[in-house]
Formats: C-alpha cells, structure tokens, sequence
C-alpha cells in the first residue's frame, strides 16, 4: 500500500466526555480530567481520540442535542480548557476528531427558539414544520427513538419534524442559510486545528419533502430498539426518512470544505453504507462496520461472510473501519461473554478488532474490560431514548410497570456509559468519594476492574491490550496489509492472512472461538512462522504448520518468513 494516511493507520480511542475523567470533583468528566489523562492513553498506544459531543447542551440526549455549535458545555470547561486538551494531545502525537451533529440541534439552541416563536420568524424555516391533518400529526412518520416523529406547538399551530426525540428537532437542510451556518461551525473547529468529525446520524438528514406516509406497516408506538439507527434493517422501515436523494452532493461539499485544510483532516460516518465513501475518496474516508457488530454474538462464519461481503463491496480506494464497542450499544466484555469465559471471549474479540483489516475504534473502558452497568430503578436511568419507549410502553401500549421497566433497563444505553474506572478507591476514583457521580459507578471497581491494579499486573486485560496495540504499531501487515482468509470451512477458528507486500511482511493470525482444542494443519508453503504474540504464553519460538494445536479460546499471531 503507497503511503498511507494516517487515519489509515491510526487506532481511534472513543471518549466519552461525560464519564471518562473528572477533574474538577463535581461527578462529571470534563476537560481538566481528560488533559490529565492524556499521558495515560499516550502509554496506552492510541493514535486519535474521538470525542463524544462536548458542547452546551441540555444532555437530554447525552450532548447530541447541542444549543450551541462553536462553544463547550459548562460543565465539561472552556473553549480554553478545550485548546489546552487539543494541544496535549497534539504534543503527544494524538489527534482529535470532534462529534459532528448535522441532523438536529436542540430544542433549546436559539435558532430552535426563534424558530418556534412565530410563523414568520427568518429562522421558521431553519427546521421543518408542517400543518396537521386531520386533527393529527402532518403524516405516519415514526421517531427512531419512539412514537410520532412529529410535535404540534401550540404557539404557532403546527408540527415540528424530529427524527430522534421532540427536544431534537430536525434541521432543515434544504434551507441554504442552515447548511452556511453549519459549514461556519465546521470551519470554527478546523481552524482551531481538529483532526476530523465522526458524522452522526447522517442517514436521517433529509426526509422526503412531498412527507408520503410510510409504506412499511410500521406503526409510530411500535418500539425499535435504542440502536435502531446502526440497523440497516429497521432504517429500512421508515423508508421516506431515511437516505433520500442529496445525500451524496452533501457528503461530497462537505468534502471539498475539509479538503480545503492541510493535514489530511477525516471525515468517519455514522452509517454503514459502503455508498458514503463514494468514488473511495470524493465523500466519507471512513464508516463504520456495523453488521460486524449488530449481532447477539459474534461467530466465525459470520465474521468471515461479514469479511467477505465488506471488502468486497468497498469502492477500490476506499478503506474498513470495525468496531465492537461504542456509546450506544452494551460493552464488549458483556456483549461477547458467555457468562464462563468472559475474560477469554473479550481478549479474543480485542484481537479481532486488532488485527482484521480497517481502522479500529476502541470504546474508553474496553480496554480495562469494563462491563455493562445494571441499573434497578427507573429513576437511576438518564438515557431519555429508553425513558421515552417506558412512557410508550405503559402509556399507549398498556405493558404493565414492572415489564416495561424490565425492558428499559435491558436495552437503555446507560448500561456502557458508566463513569471509567480509574482506581480501587470509592467511586472507582472517578470522581470524590462523597459526591455523587452522574451515573453510578459499576461496584466491579473493587474487583479489579480499574486501570490503577490493571497497571501493576502484566497479565491483565489492560496489559493484554497494550501489547496488541504496540504489535499493531510495529507491524506492517496488521497495520496496511491485505486480509486473506483461510480454512473457510471451519466453524471453530477463526484463520486469516494479513500481507504486506510492500513491506514485505506477512502475518498469520488464528483465534480460536471454541472451547476446545482445535488440531489442524496449514499449507502455507515454505514459511517459517515466529510467534509474535499467544494468549498462551507458548513457549516455542516458531511453528510447525503440520500439527498445529490451538488451545481453547487461543490468539496466536505468527509473522511469515519467506513472503509467500
Ligand atoms: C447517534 C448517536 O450515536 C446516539 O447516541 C444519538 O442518540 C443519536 N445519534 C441521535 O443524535
């Protein structure tokens, strides 16, 4: 691969600000802890860092619904305090890429309010309103967090358009005078030297403007899960709100405005369709894999047809990106576990994310193993998406209290946004002992999941992690290499190739999803293969291919001499 670009490269490191590093002992992250903390993800070995929204907000959908573009949440610090994190950062090497939000702002940005207080406002048609019918909303459109995707205001007399909840209302980009507004706030930021964006719910910036009823069935109080915007299968659903036409020159404006800057600045969206990379490099340079994910477990068939199916269908100059874990979905420990080999089963899937072909993106907290929060209480939940479907529940659906809640705190997104876990000390070290923090703390803090023992044990998880990290750094073929499966008939292990021809470099990797030992043989010609990395601590410096045995749930990364 001729030079690549160093989002191709990099490993992105999600932080959510909210929860990652409290510096200031008020029970919310902020800038203050994530400066302090940046010399711990340079040792960690991240390259870039995408940060979660951190501007003012009502945080009713945990900053994704901003009242401002070009300034930062009170609560997180100050437009100085955030120059301060990026410079460190940049000192050490570490880029930023700032949460872009296109689609909606929040209710409480002036531009909404002004919007709203007249028919004849300049800015009423900043956002998209529209007159009933029949006594009810304008059409059958849905809300992708539940019930109708319209609000009536009574002030003026019609309804407001929201793709997520009724505090976000939908920006109206067919109006020049948002989309200028919107190119301000992104110049704003890349001036002020920021690496990229991870675009938001771009699938959901357009709907059909002749507003047709939906077609699918699919009823405004049936309730899609708190992901449902990942899911091609469900975004299908609401067919005239999604994907409409435009979406493309838009993708490719904002392009050419990034393009404008030095730096190779990135633009990742929210989506997983392989058509927002457009040519493979005239739109979006990275999206995210989501069908790897969006599974109850991961299998080796389904990773290799996941595999097989996303390369293939990648424009030539475009470039993979996976994840396993984000803000919206449970934790990967949780996730992937089976309840007895959890430790095994997160370390395994760490590796595939490591070394499959494409930019990972790691979720703040994966690295220590953190698992997903069990909240008992409708009142500890903060995710409004998951509130809003138990008022759904109860209310339109007449599910009973106790089921409806059973449902909310199995799905609520809360589960993987506890705050990080920093120390065995009260409250993880998060935040002081006598304070209370945003959302609880998971108790697993005393049981060694914080970063402080993690850091005394080289066995750890977090250690684990560092050192795939440092062989990602160090290795070509993992970094750029191409991806070749083998043994596609195998329904236990997982065996692929990763070549750099250029380098010269090629690396065998074998996970072992099963809980057996698995003995096979491999034709790999004359290669001699040196163990670079096992989760078994072999012994043996190189290995024969003829009698190969992997151990339950073993990762064994080998580097191939000759080049075949
Ligand atoms: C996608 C974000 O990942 C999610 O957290 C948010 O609720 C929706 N977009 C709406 O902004």
């Amino acid at each position: 691969m001729s030079s690549p670009k160093w989002w191709q490269t990099a490993v992105f490191y999600q932080i959510y600000p909210r929860s990652f590093a409290d510096g200031n002992g008020d029970g919310i992250g902020d800038f203050a802890g994530m400066t302090r903390k940046l010399d711990y993800l340079q040792d960690l070995g991240i390259d870039a860092i995408w940060l979660s929204p951190h501007f003012p907000s009502p945080f009713l959908d945990c900053g994704y619904d901003i009242s401002d573009y070009t300034a930062v949440a009170p609560e997180y610090g100050t437009l100085e305090d955030f120059k301060t994190f990026l410079e460190d950062a940049h000192s050490r090497h570490i880029k930023v890429v700032l949460d872009l939000v296109l689609n909606h702002s929040s209710d409480q940005h002036d531009w909404f309010k002004a919007s709203r207080s007249s028919r004849d406002n300049p800015k009423r048609e900043w956002y998209v309103w529209r007159e009933g019918r029949n006594g009810g909303p304008p059409n059958n459109w849905a809300s992708i967090f539940g019930g109708s995707a319209w609000t009536y205001d009574e002030q003026t007399g019609q309804y407001y358009y929201h793709a997520f909840l009724k505090e976000q209302p939908d920006l109206n980009w067919r109006n020049p005078e948002v989309k200028a507004a919107m190119w301000d706030a992104v110049r704003f930021w890349l001036d002020m030297g920021v690496d990229g964006f991870r675009l938001d719910a771009l699938a959901t910036i357009y709907e059909h403007p002749d507003l047709p009823d939906q077609t699918s069935g699919y009823a405004a109080e049936e309730i899609l899960d708190a992901n449902a915007f990942h899911k091609d299968e469900y975004l299908k659903l609401l067919e005239f709100q999604v994907r409409q036409p435009g979406l493309h020159e838009l993708m490719q404006e904002l392009r050419s405005l990034v393009d404008e800057y030095s730096g190779d600045r990135v633009l990742i969206g929210e989506d997983e369709d392989v058509a927002f990379y457009g040519t493979g490099n005239n739109e979006l340079h990275l999206l995210f894999n989501f069908p790897l994910v969006n599974v109850p477990k991961l299998t080796v068939q389904h990773i290799r047809a996941n595999q097989a199916q996303r390369l293939t269908a990648l424009p030539p100059e475009a470039w993979p990106c996976n994840t396993l874990g984000h803000h919206d979905i449970s934790r990967l420990w949780t996730h992937f576990g089976d309840g007895s080999n959890d430790a095994a089963l997160a370390k395994l899937h760490l590796a595939l994310l490591l070394t499959l072909k494409g930019t990972p993106f790691i979720f703040n907290g994966d690295e220590i193993g953190m698992t997903d929060l069990e909240l008992s209480k409708l009142s500890e939940v903060k995710d409004s998406a998951v509130l809003n479907q138990y008022y759904l529940l109860t209310e339109k659906l007449s599910i009973t209290p106790a089921k409806a809640l059973e449902t909310v705190l199995a799905t609520t997104r809360d589960r993987c946004r506890s705050p990080l876990q920093w120390e065995n000390s009260a409250n993880g070290g998060f935040c002081p002992a006598d304070v209370s923090p945003w959302l609880p703390v998971n108790k697993n803090y005393a049981t060694g999941v914080n970063v402080a023992t993690q850091q005394e044990d080289p066995d750890s998880h977090l250690n684990f992690c560092k050192r795939l990290l440092s062989l990602r750094k160090t290795n070509e073929a993992l970094r750029t290499g191409d991806y070749q499966a083998l043994h596609n008939d195998s329904k236990t292990y997982l065996a692929f190739l990763r070549h750099d021809k250029q380098a010269g470099q090629s690396c065998l990797v074998m996970l072992n999803f099963s809980d057996e030992t698995q003995r096979l043989s491999l034709d790999l010609g004359a290669n001699s293969p040196n163990i670079l990395m096992s989760s078994t601590n072999r012994k043996e410096e190189s290995l024969s291919f003829e009698t190969l045995e992997l151990a339950p749930f073993e990762i064994l990364i080998a580097q191939l001499y000759p080049l075949r």
